[in-house]
């Protein structure tokens, strides 16, 4: 079955569950994208100019049988190109490494520390919007003191805060104020991050696929940890990017739509929250700025 879509506040329409690609090489991306979408049908793909692997992405969307057209695909702007001017040559960089004259989301990577700064390159985000060259615009990572910054701004509203979340860190939170005002929600490290995860200060390495919780669950319903885990986010509204690189992951990883959490698995879920991260927090990121 094709994953749903989630209209964004921007009119366009994102597919509920697509690849993520990073700390993958432009080699390995590539071979995952291909497969991703020719052959498992997944037809959304997250990227990022800090991931190192648009070339990547952009040979298997030319290569691909599928049209450019129908895959949703997201970038991100890494935080050294943060201002107006930066912002706008980045993204122009990032489309010539990703071999196409748009992109269907293009997202501030981390909100960073300095507030004018990023406030201008919001303006620059909104004139690609403008341009159409950006389908839709949005952030990640943003607490809702950070997106509070853009709705007193006034102009446009993010279309998604892309932020870590898995069942160890729900972020109700964000999620509350996100909702109030119309922007979707996108899971990042929806696993519980890569293997070599824990690595911002107070993080720890992922233990969510080998959780016995999520196992239990997983058994009940003979699924995998990840297929549960992907459900949770599917069945709590959020826009979910699981990464792999490996053909049989990919596939099993669309293939969720054949069974559904019952309220006890959801609820059973619901006790991993102890607020673990895998990353690091927003207000403490600053790798990268700008001097
Ligand atoms: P790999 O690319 O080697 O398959 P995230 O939470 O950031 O999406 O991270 C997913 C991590 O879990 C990656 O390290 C990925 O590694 C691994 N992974 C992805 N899908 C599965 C799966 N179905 N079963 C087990 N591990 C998976």
């Amino acid at each position: 079955m094709t994953p749903p879509t989630i209209t964004l506040n921007s009119g366009t329409t994102i597919p509920q569950l697509g690849l993520g690609v990073w700390q993958a090489t432009n080699d390995e991306t590539e071979r995952a994208v291909r497969y991703a979408i020719d052959e498992a049908g997944y037809r959304h793909i997250d990227t990022a100019a800090a991931y190192g692997n648009e070339e990547g992405v952009g040979r298997a969307l030319a290569a691909s049988s599928v049209p450019r057209e129908d895959v949703f695909v997201t970038t991100k702007l890494w935080n050294a190109d943060q201002g107006y001017e930066p912002a706008l040559k980045a993204f122009d960089t990032s489309l010539e490494r990703l071999g196409t004259d748009y992109v269907d989301l293009y997202l501030i990577h981390w909100p960073l520390q300095d507030r004018d700064r990023l406030l201008r390159t919001w303006d620059a985000l909104e004139k690609i919007a403008g341009s159409g060259r950006a389908k839709a615009i949005g952030v990640c990572n943003f607490e809702p003191h950070h997106l509070q910054l853009l709705i007193d701004r006034g102009g446009m509203l993010p279309a998604v805060d892309q932020v870590e979340l898995h069942p160890h860190l729900p972020q109700q939170e964000i999620r509350r104020f996100a909702s109030e005002h119309g922007i979707a929600v996108e899971s990042w490290s929806p696993l519980g991050g890569t293997s070599n995860s824990g690595w911002g200060p107070n993080s720890k390495p992922n233990t969510l696929l080998v959780d016995p919780i999520v196992t239990r669950i997983a058994d009940r319903h003979s699924k995998s940890a990840a297929q549960v885990l992907i459900r949770w986010h599917l069945q709590n509204g959020l826009i979910v990017i699981p990464k792999s690189v490996h053909e049989q992951r990919i596939s099993q990883n669309i293939d969720v739509f054949d069974f559904e959490l019952d309220e006890l698995d959801l609820s059973e879920l619901d006790t991993l929250d102890d607020g673990t991260r895998v990353g690091m927090h927003p207000d403490e990121m600053n790798i990268g700025a700008p001097a």
